[in-house]
């Protein structure tokens, strides 16, 4: 079921959702109907278990489609958050068939022809279709981290960065956070209720657990590569030395990281404060009350990056630490892609 939104707008992009019936495919429409995507077309695709399942978007109701048996030569744009193996196995296709595609999945990011993109960094690369065909949306922690990296590498200089994540639940989508409840249920009910976790080994109800995604043959793991090689790409930095530790915790959504920076020249907090809260979309919350801070329940739904807990070392006067915390669902996944098809648009590349 197609809808025409505007035949007075001829321009307007056919848009299609990939992953339309999950976490980050939902996020994707909400943001549609706040900022209002201008398309002619929109598709909603899925896997054939929620072919024809009815969802609404601005107020029309649309069929979801089996990406089985959908013809992307329908589509200018897709955005493909369906997993990494639906993305290689579909998103060859979709550019087959002339279709822009904006890739949420580990498939392409490291591409030398698909751009990795993160519009308050590097935008620019979205001034012509990429040969690929496919833009690359970064990973959920990496992105926040590199708005952050951009302002203090220009005012500073990046010696080098350690980061410790708090990941939470839904960076796994709609399984993720249903494993933790279900988990969380069975551990209130009693250390007998027997409860055998799926995604989270072990289960992650009071726990967290210092490992996402697998181990690679370097002792990290492959979240943790991700954010090294992703961050230095986009920031067009190839030695930037970045070294972290993901984790998963029992939080529902919202990512959260303790970052620590040591730079070239000594760094003055109020200046620094200045320098983060004038980024685009960044809330410091101690700006003027050292107390202040962010927090994923606190932060909730939310648009902005949130930065507390900005301190100078005390024994080095070139390093500080901070806290960021930012909604992954939307931050690290839908509102980054979304944001790339806004630039897009702007830039007349869709
Ligand atoms: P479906 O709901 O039909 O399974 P989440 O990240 O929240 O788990 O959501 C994953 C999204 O990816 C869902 O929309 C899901 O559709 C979709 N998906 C999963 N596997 C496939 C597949 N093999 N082909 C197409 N879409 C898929």
């Amino acid at each position: 079921m197609t809808l025409v939104t505007d035949p007075a707008e001829p321009t307007a992009p056919r848009v299609a959702i990939v992953g339309a019936t999950g976490a980050v495919g939902s996020t994707l429409i909400e943001l549609i109907e706040e900022r209002g995507l201008r398309y002619r077309e929109l598709h909603l695709v899925a896997s054939s278990r929620s072919a024809g399942r009815v969802l609404t978007v601005d107020g029309a109701k649309y069929e979801v489609q089996a990406i089985e048996t959908f013809d992307f030569s329908q589509a200018d744009v897709a955005f493909f958050s369906a997993g990494t193996s639906v993305s290689e196995k579909w998103v060859p296709v979709a550019t087959a068939a002339g279709t822009l595609v904006i890739d949420n999945t580990i498939a392409f990011r490291m591409d030398p022809d698909s751009p990795l993109v993160v519009p308050q960094v590097n935008a620019h690369e979205l001034d012509r279709r990429p040969k690929s065909g496919v833009i690359a949306n970064p990973n959920c922690s990496t992105i926040p981290l590199v708005r952050l990296l951009r302002g203090v590498e220009d005012r500073w200089g990046i010696r080098h960065a350690v980061v410790s994540t708090y990941q939470a639940a839904s960076g796994l989508g709609y399984t993720g956070v249903e494993e933790l409840q279900e988990s969380t249920l069975a551990s209130l009910n009693g250390p007998d209720s027997a409860f055998e976790p799926e995604h989270f080994k072990p289960s992650l109800a009071f726990n967290v657990i210092p490992k996402i995604d697998r181990f690679l043959d370097s002792g990290f793991t492959l979240e943790e590569q991700k954010m090294l090689q992703e961050s230095r790409k986009i920031l067009g930095m190839p030695h930037l030395d970045v070294t972290t530790t993901c984790v998963r915790v029992p939080v529902v959504n919202c990512h959260s990281e303790a970052v620590y920076i040591e730079c070239h020249e000594p760094v003055d907090r109020a200046e620094l404060v200045e320098v983060l809260g004038g980024l685009p979309e960044v809330t410091v919350h101690d700006r003027t009350d050292l107390k202040e801070f962010p927090t994923p329940a606190t932060v909730g739904s939310s648009d902005h990056v949130h930065v507390g807990r900005v301190r100078i070392t005390q024994s080095n006067p070139r390093a500080f630490w901070l806290w960021l915390v930012a909604d992954n669902l939307r931050i690290g996944a839908a509102l980054n892609a979304f944001q790339i098809a806004e630039e897009l648009l702007e830039r007349g590349t869709l």
